[in-house]
């Protein structure tokens, strides 16, 4: 009895102590759930390596003003549920290609103030990356990089190459989501509406300590029209030529690539209503095969009617229900981003903190009157009930 004890006390020692210790040097990096997020902040603790012992479900990794110079795939791909990663102001120089492979759920990629010198194409096919911070590399290969990948498939909207010494823009083509473009600090010797023309919803692009050169010097007026013309935020360039001695044109080159990106955000909303239509027309079929049935009679037309509209208006209250449910829950991690990240501005860090904590505790649902939740399980389960029915019926009917 005592011998056993101590037997598998042993092994026990034998067995945990290893792992146990292999893993002490990730103890400088506090792990909470904060915002309903698990976050790891392994902020400043002289890291060298990527964390291999954190929670593998953690969702956001703060890795700021750390050491590490490499990063591969193996050691990364255990976090299949990263949303954010925060690599500001480390040692890095190159990414392997495969590097970020695994992180299909990563919304929002920082590597500022690194030396990174080759980015992998795969940054660009990321299916959930949306921020892209690439500050102070000066020395990386975003021409190249962006020229090989195009056309990008990632859902970007905000894309940050300031101070990265660049002569050219690189060229992006159609990003139907961009909305901020960070060109600050910059000196171009060369600058062309193309470079922006792909961008239908930019809203700012912040071109502070920037400078550029026109081949053409009405350039300079016209892409300032330009983006007046749609209402971009932006800090007004110095021309080297009056404004009267310029009639604003622009080139059917970059009126066709402008208007590609708006036919790109048309097909989407089209896309949502033919699912619309579809789920529709599911729903009313089963119903009509149903009373058909049910009666054995011819059915009348005013019931058809009746049912029909019915149906469509519950699917025009239940659908911008489930839209404004998924916006809200996109908000909710914008938040918590510039929460963990904008931390250094103490001023709104509480205000913030504040707000996050408030909808967070608000449960955000629609419903009628608190009996129904009016969501995609709504229609899902009155699909299940009508076609239940429908094989009852069926079964009555031999
Ligand atoms: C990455 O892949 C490209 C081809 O897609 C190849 O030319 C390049 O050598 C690879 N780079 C590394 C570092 O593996
Ligand atoms: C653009 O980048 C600069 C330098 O990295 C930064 O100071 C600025 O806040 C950025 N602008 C926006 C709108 O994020
Ligand atoms: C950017 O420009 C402002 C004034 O225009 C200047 O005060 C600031 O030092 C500049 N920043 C850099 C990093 O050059
Ligand atoms: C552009 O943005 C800056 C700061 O982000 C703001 O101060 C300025 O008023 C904006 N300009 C316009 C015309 O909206």
């Amino acid at each position: 009895m005592w011998r056993a004890k101590a037997t598998s006390f042993f092994c026990f020692v034998v067995l945990f102590l290893p792992s146990e210790e292999k893993c002490t040097d990730d103890k400088v990096c506090v792990q909470m759930k904060t915002h309903g997020m698990l976050s790891a902040d392994c902020y400043n603790k002289n890291i060298r390596n990527f964390p291999q012992c954190l929670r593998t479900d953690v969702e956001v990794i703060e890795l700021s003003y750390n050491r590490i110079r490499k990063i591969t795939k193996d050691e990364i791909s255990r976090y299949k549920k990263l949303k954010m990663l925060y690599l500001a102001d480390n040692l890095l120089t190159n990414l392997e290609n495969s590097t970020f492979e695994d992180l299909t759920n990563l919304m929002s990629l920082d590597l500022s103030l690194n030396g990174i010198s080759y980015l992998p194409p795969l940054v660009f096919h990321l299916p959930s990356l949306k921020r892209l911070y690439l500050s102070q590399n000066q020395n990386i290969n975003i021409i190249e990089v962006v020229e090989e990948t195009r056309p990008i498939t990632s859902p970007l909207e905000a894309i940050d190459i300031s101070f990265n010494e660049l002569e050219v823009l690189p060229n992006f083509g159609i990003l139907p989501n961009l909305w901020l473009y960070n060109i600050s600090g910059n000196h171009l010797l060369s600058m062309r509406i193309r470079d922006i023309a792909g961008f239908c919803k930019l809203k700012k692009l912040d071109n502070t300590n920037f400078s550029a050169y026109f081949d053409n010097p009405c350039d300079c007026w016209n892409l300032q029209s330009w983006l007046e013309e749609r209402n971009v935020n932006f800090t007004k360039i110095a021309c080297d030529i009056k404004k009267e001695a310029c009639t604003y044109t622009i080139s059917d080159e970059d009126m066709s690539v402008y208007n590609a990106c708006q036919q790109h955000i048309e097909e989407v909303s089209q896309k949502s209503s033919l699912v619309k239509i579809v789920c529709f027309n599911i729903l009313l079929q089963t119903f009509l095969v149903c009373r058909a049935l049910e009666t054995e009679e011819k059915v009348d037309a005013s019931g058809i009617i009746i049912s029909i509209t019915y149906f469509w208006i519950l699917l025009v209250i239940v659908v911008p229900c489930v839209f404004v449910k998924n916006e809200f829950q996109t908000l909710m991690i914008t938040l918590t981003e510039f929460a963990v990240k904008g931390g250094s501005c103490d001023k709104y860090d509480d205000h913030i903190s504040n707000l996050i904590l408030q909808v967070h505790h608000q449960t955000f649902e629609f419903s009628a009157n608190g009996v129904l939740p009016l969501d995609g399980k709504l229609i899902y389960s009155i699909l299940g009930a009508v076609i239940t029915y429908l094989i009852i019926l069926l079964q009555f009917n031999n």
